[in-house]
This record gives structure tokens, sequence and C-alpha cells, in this order.
């Protein structure tokens, strides 16, 4: 497909992280951008430093996705704004590790509620202009573990990444030929503030010298993104991880997963 030019690029999650770096990517390309997250001050910083350094809009919108209501105020504030949203970024999600019987269920809700539903709803409201315009793209953040049948000490997050995937990639065959498509964006272990909030310092996926940084990880989302290919899978390590984790019989790379997903007790 041909790259979308002088998109309006709206991006969850893009105070930090992987969704900094990909906001700063489609800056660094001269696309107008829509920042949300609920830190205000440091969506603000991000994006005083955009516009200086690149020239490009950029609108701030502070909100905490998983409010009830939160997907349609959004939607509404950029109807009322006169700005069509041409590439749509579902990044914003978080992580929980830990055993599910131990699990706060008010955070695992809350969890369930960011990496799908939210993504669900904005994909929803934002992709029926996308079609009347025959120009859109959606990039959504799935991971590295939705190539695993299962995940032990981060059960609910492995599924909700599994949802992800499947939506994206059911999604991306019905919107064949439309101008629309959707990309899959699945990260192994990368360094970000995730590893803290999903306390998955001391799982042996994130104690191995692997991974692309969230830069390098936000130029192959971009190119993939623009030239709408279905999926992509950072680095190379990664790479070898995902098809691994599709060989048969997947009880081997289950297990194997398992032994990565342990923690330090
Ligand atoms: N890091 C990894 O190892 C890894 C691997 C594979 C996939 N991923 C996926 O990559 C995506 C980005 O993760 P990251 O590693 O960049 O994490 P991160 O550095 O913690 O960034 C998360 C971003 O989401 C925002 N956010 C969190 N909760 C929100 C809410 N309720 N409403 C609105 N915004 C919210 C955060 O800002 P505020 O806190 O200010 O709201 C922040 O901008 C996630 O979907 C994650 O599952 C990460």
């Amino acid at each position: 497909m041909e790259p979308i030019e002088r998109a309006t690029v709206l991006v969850t999650g893009a105070s930090k992280g992987i969704g900094l770096s990909i906001a700063e990517e489609f800056a660094e390309h001269g696309h107008n951008l829509v920042l949300v997250a609920r830190g205000e001050e440091a969506l603000q910083r991000v994006a005083e430093r955009l516009k200086t350094e690149t020239g490009v809009e950029v609108t701030v919108i502070s909100r905490d996705l998983t409010e009830a209501g939160a997907p349609q105020k959004l939607y509404e504030q950029m109807e009322q704004s006169g700005k069509s949203v041409d590439i749509l970024v579902n990044n914003a999600g978080v992580g929980m590790s830990g055993l599910f019987r131990e699990g706060d269920y008010s955070k695992l809700s809350s969890m369930l509620q960011l990496n799908m539903l939210v993504l669900t709803q904005l994909t929803h409201l934002f992709l029926p202009q996308m079609l009347i315009r025959k120009r859109g793209r959606i990039l959504n953040l799935g991971s590295l573990v939705s190539y695993f049948t299962g995940g032990p000490n981060w059960a609910a997050y492995v599924a909700s990444k599994h949802y992800v995937r499947a939506l994206s990639t059911g999604l991306s065959k019905e919107l064949k030929g439309s101008g629309v498509a959707v990309t899959l964006l699945s990260p192994g272990a990368t360094a970000t503030d995730f590893v803290k909030t999903a306390e998955t310092k001391d799982m042996l996926a994130y104690q191995l010298p692997i991974g692309p940084l969230p830069k390098q990880i936000a130029k192959l989302a971009y190119h993939a993104c623009q030239t709408g290919k279905k999926s992509v899978v950072p680095g190379v390590f990664n790479k070898i991880l995902a098809f691994v984790g599709e060989l048969h019989p997947r009880i081997i790379a289950f297990e194997v997963f398992g032994f990565l997903s342990n923690k330090k007790r």
C-alpha cells in the first residue's frame, strides 16, 4: 500500500515507552499528532518538544481510557475539533504478573479493559470514517507472548494479547482492498516502565540480553503500518521465538515459555 502523507495520527499511551517512540517516529516523518495518556504534564512536555523539533501540530488529550465512556468521549472530542484520525495507534496497555489466584481483581479487570476493550472500542469508533475516506491505518500493540499458547505467571496478560492478535488478524482480512489496513506489532521484552508496573523484572524473559530498543521498534512499526503490513515482530531473536512458539507440538514451546515466565522467588 502507498504510505499516507501528512496524516493525523492518534497515539494512545504516548507519554513514554514504545508509544512515545512511535509518536516521535510519526512526527519525524511530518505527521500531525494527537497524544493520549493519563499524565498531562508528561504529555505536554512531549508535545512542546516535538512541535519545536519537527514543526508538526501536536494536540494533547489527558485521559484515563479505562474510565466509563472514555473512548466515546475521546472520539467525540476529535469530531468536535474537526480533525479526522487517519492513523490510530492502539498502544496504551498495561501488564500484570504473578500468580492469577493471588492477583488483585480490580487491577486485573482494569488491565483487561485497557488492553482489549478500549482498543476494540477505539477501533470500532474510528474505522467507519477511515473506510468512507478509503484511507486509514490501525496499529495495534500485541506482544510476542501471543505466539505461545499461554503464559503461567501472567496468564491474564498473555490472554489479553492473544485477543489483540486474533482481532487484528481477522480484521485485517475483512479490510482487504478497502484502503484501510491493520498492523499487529508484537514486541518481545522491552526496557520500558512496563517492567516496573507489570513487575516483570524478576522474570527470566526480562533478564535475557534481548530486544530492540523502543526507538528501533518504532521505526519498524512505522514502516509496517504505512505499507499496510499485517504483522511485525521486531528483532531477530524475537522472530525466532515467535517461530518456535508456533512449532508443533506446541506443548514444547509452552513449557519453554513457562520456564521463561518463571519468577525468581
Ligand atoms: N515493554 C514490554 O516488554 C512490552 C512487550 C510487548 C508488548 N508491550 C506492549 O506495548 C504497549 C506499550 O507498553 P510500554 O512498554 O511502552 O509501557 P509503558 O512505558 O508503561 O507505557 C504505557 C503508556 O500507556 C499509558 N497508559 C497506561 N494506562 C493508561 C490508561 N488507563 N489510560 C490512558 N493511558 C494509559 C501510560 O501513560 P500514563 O501512565 O500517563 O497514563 C504510558 O504512556 C502496551 O500495550 C504493552 O502491553 C510491551
